[in-house]
Order: structure tokens, then sequence, then C-alpha cells
């Protein structure tokens, strides 16, 4: 490793556990957390992790958390609002306030996790916010690196328990509109593996990188390859986005009151609808290796 000192926000997450977790492998000793809680807080100690007590849309929790580190790593995203936090709190002014605290402690590195489709034009919130973060990263004046990824699949990984839940129990599976729109899943140890290189090579400064698998797949293609897997097979309903929009206060109804109903927001049903892709080869040309392909991904994640 060219640093020896890291911090993660967004490190008690799906993709910032695989991360600590290579990072552990690779040997690095000074690695903080960012954690919300104490109970996180007692996780990250007995996992060898520096703590560090505080939510990036407060300010004053930060201080410090960058002393004395190389690099600091933004993995913090959220997928849907709630009344308590926003797209643009958790993403715009969360990075705004991780950025001042890098500055303040002179970090080497700020590495930010966008996402793949980010974009200021955006209609949707997500990735409208998503691009506004990353300009808050481009014009800080830090040597950074912005990752863009497609969907990140792996063991414990948001998107399959999703489908899971999905898939698993109903008769037939329901699916918002036609399902045509193309996602390019990447295996969360693919991932780690772009990560580790990028930030140990200099010429990966200044970048912002999109990454996906070796395929665009389908919405319909994934379900058809997530049954393939789970040694099932169910017919495919489509439903108008409208109706499924319409069911939406009931499904969360259902979810209270203990049912086991994958939680969706309206924006993520459209979002469904659009093509998440970059060029399949972007690994391999960025990275100079073979990413895997997403039914062998599926695989390990859920073996
Ligand atoms: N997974 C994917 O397929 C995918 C694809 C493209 C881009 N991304 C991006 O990659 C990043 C990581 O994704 P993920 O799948 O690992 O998400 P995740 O499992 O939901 O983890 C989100 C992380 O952000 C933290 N967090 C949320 N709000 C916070 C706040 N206000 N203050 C401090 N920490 C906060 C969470 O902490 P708690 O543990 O306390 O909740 C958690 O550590 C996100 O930026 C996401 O947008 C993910």
């Amino acid at each position: 490793m060219k640093y020896e000192s890291v911090a993660v926000a967004g490190g008690t997450g799906f993709v910032g556990k695989n991360l600590l977790k290579a990072l552990k492998k690779e040997g690095l000793k000074k690695v903080k957390v960012l954690v919300r809680t104490e109970q996180k807080a007692e996780w990250a100690i007995s996992e060898g992790f520096t703590p560090h007590l505080g939510d990036i849309t407060k300010r004053e929790s930060l201080r410090g958390i960058f002393d004395e580190t190389d690099v600091a790593v933004n993995l913090v995203g959220i997928i849907s609002e709630t009344r308590e936090v926003s797209f643009y709190q958790a993403h715009v002014e969360g990075t705004f306030n991780l950025i001042q605290e890098a500055k303040s402690s002179g970090v080497k590195l700020f590495f930010h996790q966008s996402a793949l489709g980010a974009s200021i034009e955006s209609p949707f919130k997500y990735p409208k916010t998503k691009a506004q973060a990353e300009e808050i990263v481009r014009t800080s004046g830090l040597p950074y690196i912005i990752f863009r990824p497609s969907l990140i699949i792996g063991k414990g990984d948001g998107f399959t328990k999703s489908l899971l839940e999905l898939v698993k129990p109903m008769p037939a599976i329901p699916v918002p509109g036609d399902g045509k729109a193309r996602f390019q899943p990447l295996s969360i140890d693919d991932w780690v593996r772009c990560f580790l290189k990028a930030i140990n090579d200099d010429t990966f400064v200044g970048r912002v990188i999109e990454l996906g698998g070796p395929e665009h797949l389908s919405y319909n293609d994934i379900l058809k390859i997530m049954m393939k897997v789970l040694g099932i097979k169910k017919p495919i309903v489509h439903l108008p986005k409208s109706i499924v929009k319409l069911s939406l206060p009931f499904n969360r109804m259902l979810s209270f009151l203990g049912a086991n109903i994958p939680s969706v927001s309206a924006e993520q049903i459209e979002l469904l609808q659009v093509d998440n892709i970059t060029d399949p080869g972007s690994i391999e040309k960025i990275f100079g290796f073979k990413p895997m392909k997403f039914e062998d991904t599926l695989r390990k994640a859920l073996s």
C-alpha cells in the first residue's frame, strides 16, 4: 500500500465493510471508520479499526475525523429519502462537510463513491444529488478519485436482498414496466480490486471513472439469471408502473404489519426504467483485468 492511513465514511455499509476487510488484508494498521452509534463503534474496535462517532450531515460531529489521515474515503449514500434526511443532505451537504474536514486536515487523497448515471440534468433526485456531490469534490482543490459504479453485487448487498424478497415468496414476479432497461452488475470483489489499484497509482488522480461488470443485462435478464441460480422457475409479470406506484403506500403498510415486501420508492421504480450502463470493457481497459460475470458473482454472493 502506498498510504499508511485511511479513514472511511460509510464503512459500516455493504461496500464499506468489504473495503475495510480488504484494507485489513493489505496489512493497513491505521484505519478509521465513521460510525453513527455506540454499538457500531464497538464493532469497529472489535475489528481493529478506530471509530469516529458522527454523522456526515452534522459538520461539528466530523471534527478531527481526518486528522493524521492520508486517504479520506466517502462511501456514504442513501437510496431513499426519509423524514429525517433528504438526498440533498446526505449526498451534497454531507460531501461538502467531509471535504471541508479533509481540507483542514490536509489529506493526500479524497476518494469519492458516486454512481453510474449521476447527472446534474437528471429529473431524479438520487442521480442529481450524486452529480452535485461530484462537483463539490472536483472543485475542492484536493487530489481526488471518483468512482461511478453500476450495481455492486456481493454477499448482503441491498439489490440482491430486495430481489430475493421478491423472487422467493411470490408465485409470479412482478416487474414495474417492461423490464428492458439495462444494468451492468459488478462484483464487490472486483470493485475492491479497482479501488486498491486506483489509490495506489497516481495516474488515477483527478479522474471520474465509470465502472461496471462485463455484461449489459436487462432487469428481465437479471431476474432470469437469479431464478437459474436459485433453481426456480416463475413467470415474470409486467405491471404498468403507475399501478405499482399506486400500491406503494399499501405495501408500506403491509411491511409495517410484518409482510416481507421489499420497500421501494416511486423514484426507484422510475430509475428501473432507465439504462444504467457504461462500456462493458471498462474494467479491462482501465484496470487491466477481466471482471466476473453476473451469474458467477451471484452464485458466490448466495453461497
Ligand atoms: N451498492 C451498490 O450497488 C451501489 C452502486 C452504485 C453506487 N453505490 C454507492 O456506493 C456507496 C456505498 O453503497 P452501499 O451499497 O455500501 O450502501 P449501504 O450499504 O446502504 O451503506 C451506506 C453507508 O452510509 C452510511 N450513512 C448513511 N447516512 C449517513 C450519515 N448521515 N452519516 C454517516 N454515515 C451515513 C451508513 O451508515 P449506517 O451503517 O450507520 O447506516 C452506511 O455505512 C453509496 O454512496 C452508494 O450510493 C452503491
